[in-house]
């Protein structure tokens, strides 16, 4: 393949090398992960940036700094502190990483963190990006650090039209990088790409009078900067169906499960869910859409009451049975305990809420219920207990739900 940047001449890649650098120092974002090379600083704000913009970052990044000041803080962190600081950022895998990875460098590099990109690249969680991003930024080694903001630039840049959406492509940015990188300050280079990304060379209607690199952009000259870079359209996320269960217990608690490994949100605490088909979700959602029913109001102590009583009390306080009857077989598909005791359930859902993930819809319809018997047991928390824990967006989602329509909560 003819590559254009293949044919930049040494003076050309030093004018370019220039241009862009100077309005690198001119310009650069005043960032915190900017103010020393600490590889640790770098390392942490490179995988928090990964999938979160910047502005949200910055007090994320601060957070966390101040919790685990150093790789060996990182490496002893208490994982339910760890996730703490890192809720709301979402993909959790990217939080126990890095405590893997501390760990690794502590064990095998003695606390201090590894200086080359193979090392750096064998570190739990970290690609060849992060690689690029920690050796050039840290360590002055000029490696390109290759995302979606430089493939953008780039195939401005030099018209290159492989689809970026493919993992293949990957190797033609990393030449065309690796052609103009300088020895000299190439952290500042890599990030001059990522500011001028978001500031100039944006997805639509770039600002190309403002940009440095305009006298050698080639989509420029030929009036095609929209065009590029070439992605193909990602696959819609596919859609799965669950139902929720708030279940409190005697004590103003509920009952929260955890997923098991190799699961989305693997070791994260949330409402019980159970996944169904679509249209047996749509079914629910459609006939189980009234009133919320008031069942603070039938809910009576259960102690005070033989089995039989309860029953009878049960059933004259809820003219839909059936419909609870319902939700208790979706619930009894949950493999929690519990699922045989005796459970008063709200005859109407409490709403629903999606969630995306990277390639997956969540469609959640949240239901309500109350446990009629106490019942000793570990994974009830109070709603002040869960303000403690890291929880999972989805189920700050479904919580969200259910304070809208409890005014009492
Ligand atoms: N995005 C990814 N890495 C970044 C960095 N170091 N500065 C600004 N934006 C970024």
């Amino acid at each position: 393949m003819n590559n254009t940047f293949e044919q930049l001449s040494t003076n050309e890649v030093a004018q370019l090398q220039k241009n862009f650098l100077d309005w690198y120092f001119m310009h650069a974002r005043n960032l915190p992960w900017r103010e020393n090379r600490d590889p640790y600083r770098i390392w942490i704000s490179e995988i928090m940036l990964q999938q979160t913009r910047v502005d949200t970052v910055i007090d994320y990044f601060h957070r966390f700094m101040q919790t685990f000041p150093t790789i060996k803080d990182l490496a002893n962190a208490d994982d339910e502190k760890l996730l703490k600081v890192w809720e709301g950022l979402g993909y959790y895998s990217r939080a126990r990483n890095l405590k893997v990875a501390a760990n690794q460098i502590m064990d095998e590099y003695d606390g201090k963190f590894p200086q080359t990109p193979t090392e750096i690249s064998k570190l739990k969680g970290i690609g060849p990006y992060t690689t690029g991003a920690i050796s050039s930024i840290a360590f002055h080694l000029p490696e390109p650090a290759i995302d979606g903001n430089v493939m953008r630039v780039v195939s401005r840049l030099f018209l290159i039209k492989e689809d970026i959406a493919k993992a293949s492509s990957r190797k033609v940015f990393d030449q065309a990088v690796r052609k103009i990188i300088p020895e000299r300050y190439p952290g500042e280079f890599n990030q001059a790409f990522m500011d001028l990304g978001s500031s100039i060379c944006t997805p639509t209607s770039p600002k190309c009078t403002e940009c440095p690199l305009s006298s050698f952009c080639l989509s420029k000259q030929e009036g095609l900067q929209e065009q590029f870079p070439v992605k193909s359209k990602k696959a819609k996320p596919k859609d799965q169906y669950f139902v929720a269960f708030a279940l409190e217990n005697t004590k103003d608690a509920y009952l929260l499960e955890k997923r098991a490994a190799g699961r989305l949100l693997k070791d994260m605490l949330h409402f019980p869910i159970v996944e169904i088909a679509q249209e047996e979700y749509k079914n629910l959602l459609k006939n189980f859409s009234e009133e919320p029913f008031d069942f603070k109001q039938p809910f009576v102590q259960p102690t005070l009451f033989d089995e039989d009583t309860l029953v009878a009390e049960h059933q004259t306080s809820f003219e839909l049975l059936p419909r609870s009857q319902t939700i208790q077989t979706l619930f009894s598909k949950s493999e929690l305990p519990f699922n045989q005791a005796k459970i008063l359930w709200n005859p109407a859902h409490l709403g629903e809420i999606t969630h995306i993930f990277t390639h997956l819809k969540w469609h959640i319809l949240l239901f309500e219920g109350k446990l009629m018997e106490t019942t000793a047991n570990d994974d009830f928390y109070t709603m002040q207990q869960m303000k403690e824990l890291p929880l999972p967006k989805m189920q700050h989602k479904l919580l969200n739900k259910m304070y809208k329509l409890k005014k009492d909560f």
